[in-house]
């Protein structure tokens, strides 16, 4: 968080000017804000203790029926086969609540499930569970509460805290090893607890599913003194790394056995969201240069390439031709990661357009098709996701505009108006109708509740320097954790950084983007900077070549293609 802090700095002087000279209006502000926390805290508990009365300890709960869901396990298994006989779940919303406790100030409960955990939780089940979603909400959730319950700073009775955590923490970890024994070192989609990695499993996984594993297994690490975890989700994200095409993109699905590519297609939606998220919160986390060289690649070609305006869609990693031109509800993550890395105007303009959204369909579908502005047939739910309010959180904490203020009660709102039953929250099946849908994801506590409180009270942030995994767990970012770090990459030096240039918000345009100047045919300069590539019209279409520029990576001239976008054409 202290990058945020930094851009407050940085970049918004000058925005927060008009709140400065009328004081009230910040008196407004901090009583509205004091109003809608208190709103947020009654949304958490009230998911949490119809979870805990009707479902805990299974792994989610179902409002509408108040009954659970041991969703965990029955993750990608339709016919719900070979489940767990007399199975009583792992807990998950629990452990996906632990961290949003402490947030919320709530020490006794965070105490009691600690004890609750310690005593009844084990792993050694016959379980199928799919290892990117028991790494981000398990094993980050008992991660990320084990740092927490030993952090000082809050107030839990200390002495009753014995690292039971971290020794389940230890024992999930263990678990998830075998499916990394595979010939390239990526992961399996899919591990029993019990037996390891199944006969005939599929070795089809996506680029999230091997590339979001270092974040929780190098705390792991960290915490444990045990390489093997980190080692495992490095040596996985590096093979996947060396399979992205010459444009530096990467595709969606791809074969563990093998090591190729199964969807060519990609964009920052499902399936590859959270994989340009952990390069850029490693380089964070553990300082490695490493980590930022890949993200910077990784993070101009999905500017080159995705981004159509402040619309993203997806293209092809040989070709960078555009494939899907639609927007998905994932994809709203995106600008509160460009905050972290300096892009403000950028996550302005996205954000926006997904607040647009948002206030069109009442709630974010999952999948809007940009070229025919209109709904997916079929993907029109919205299950209590959390990108939104996420980037909201962050967007104010890097500008402290009171307009992101007035966007999370327009989500607060709609979610208490929308997805508020009497037995917790539930997901919508259908934004047209605003049909709900059994199911409250244990993501609604984790993130959806954590941001929106964040957003209107961040005490918990001051004098601390989290980041979040990409399910909303924190991580502090510690120097015992850093291999040294260049300067420049970590902008600890604020005062300098300040009186540099106010006006240039984006860390990324002076390092990841350098603005290049070179001599064209007829002799003019052209600076381009490949973050800033410029929109030609309204529309976002190019009409000529000369409106594209030129490629900042090769140097070599943009061209205009039929259809109106930008690219540098390869036939292959
Ligand atoms: C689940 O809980 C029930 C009731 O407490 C118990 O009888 C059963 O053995 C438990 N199942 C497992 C697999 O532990
Ligand atoms: C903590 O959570 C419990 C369980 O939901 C609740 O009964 C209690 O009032 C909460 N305490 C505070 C201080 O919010
Ligand atoms: C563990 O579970 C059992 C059975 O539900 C319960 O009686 C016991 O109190 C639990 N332990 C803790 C510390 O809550
Ligand atoms: C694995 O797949 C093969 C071919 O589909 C099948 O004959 C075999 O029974 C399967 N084995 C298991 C353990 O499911
Ligand atoms: C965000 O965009 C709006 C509308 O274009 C503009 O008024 C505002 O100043 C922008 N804020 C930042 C931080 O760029
Ligand atoms: C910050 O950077 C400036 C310019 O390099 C330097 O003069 C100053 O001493 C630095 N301050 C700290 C606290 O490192």
């Amino acid at each position: 968080m202290s990058i945020c802090r930094f851009l407050k700095w940085v970049v918004l002087l000058l925005v927060m000017f008009p709140s400065l000279f009328d004081p009230s209006l910040s008196h407004f502000d901090s009583a509205k804000k004091k109003q809608m926390r208190e709103k947020v805290r009654k949304m958490f508990y009230h998911a949490y203790e119809n979870y805990m009365t009707h479902a805990f300890p299974h792994d989610e709960l179902k409002p509408l029926t108040r009954s659970f869901t041991d969703s965990l396990s029955e993750l990608g298994n339709l016919k719900l086969e070979h489940l767990p006989q007399n199975y009583n779940g792992t807990a998950l919303t629990l452990i996906e609540s632990l961290s949003s406790l402490v947030i919320l100030g709530n020490y006794t409960e965070f105490e009691r499930a600690v004890l609750w955990l310690s005593e009844n939780l084990s792993f050694d089940v016959d379980a199928r569970v799919n290892l990117f979603e028991g790494n981000i909400r398990v094993l980050g959730g008992l991660v990320s509460a084990h740092i927490l319950a030993t952090d000082s700073k809050n107030r839990l009775v200390q002495g009753s805290y014995k690292n039971q955590l971290l020794d389940l923490a230890e024992d999930l970890g263990q678990r998830f090893l075998p499916a990394f024994d595979t010939p390239t070192g990526l992961p399996y989609a899919w591990i029993n607890l019990k037996y390891g990695v199944m006969k005939n499993e599929t070795t089809e996984t996506s680029t999230s599913g091997c590339g979001s594993l270092i974040l929780e297994m190098g705390a792991l690490s960290r915490l444990t003194g045990d390489p093997k975890y980190e080692s495992a989700s490095l040596r996985a994200l590096r093979k996947l790394w060396s399979m992205r095409s010459s444009l530096n993109l990467l595709g969606t699905t791809l074969d563990v056995e093998t090591g190729e590519w199964i969807e060519h297609s990609s964009g920052i939606g499902a399936g590859v969201d959270s994989f340009y998220e952990y390069l850029f919160k490693a380089h964070i986390l553990f300082g490695k240069e490493d980590f930022w060289r890949m993200f910077h690649s990784a993070y101009l070609a999905v500017q080159k390439y995705f981004r159509h305006g402040p619309w993203y869609h997806e293209a092809d990693m040989r070709t960078g031709k555009a494939t899907y031109w639609q927007l998905t509800s994932l994809q709203a993550f995106w600008p509160g990661l460009q905050v972290l890395v300096g892009d403000i105007e950028a996550a302005n303009s996205s954000h926006r357009e997904f607040v647009h959204v948002w206030k069109k369909f009442g709630v974010l579908p999952e999948r809007y098709l940009l070229d025919h502005q209109m709904l997916h047939p079929t993907e029109k739910y919205y299950p209590l996701r959390p990108e939104l309010a996420e980037s909201t959180f962050y967007l104010y904490q890097a500008t402290e505009d009171p307009w992101y203020i007035e966007v999370g009660e327009a989500i607060v709102d709609s979610l208490n108006l929308y997805t508020k039953v009497e037995g917790g929250f539930a997901s919508i099946r259908d934004v047209t109708t605003m049909q709900t849908e059994d199911h409250q994801h244990s993501f609604f506590l984790a993130e959806t509740c954590k941001y929106l409180y964040l957003l209107f009270d961040d005490s918990f942030l001051v004098d601390r320097n989290y980041i979040f995994t990409t399910e909303g767990h924190p991580l502090p970012v510690l120097s015992a954790w850093h291999e040294r770090l260049p300067e420049i990459y970590i902008p600890s030096n604020w005062t300098y950084v300040k009186k540099e240039k106010p006006k240039r918000a984006s860390a990324m345009s002076l390092q990841v983007c350098p603005a290049l100047s070179l001599n064209s045919r007829h002799g003019e300069q052209l600076v381009e900077s490949a973050c800033h590539i410029p929109d030609a019209r309204n529309d976002h279409k190019c009409f000529s070549d000369e409106e594209c520029g030129v490629d900042s990576t090769n140097c070599r001239r943009r061209s205009c293609s039929l259809g109106g976008y930008c690219g540098l054409w390869l036939i292959i």
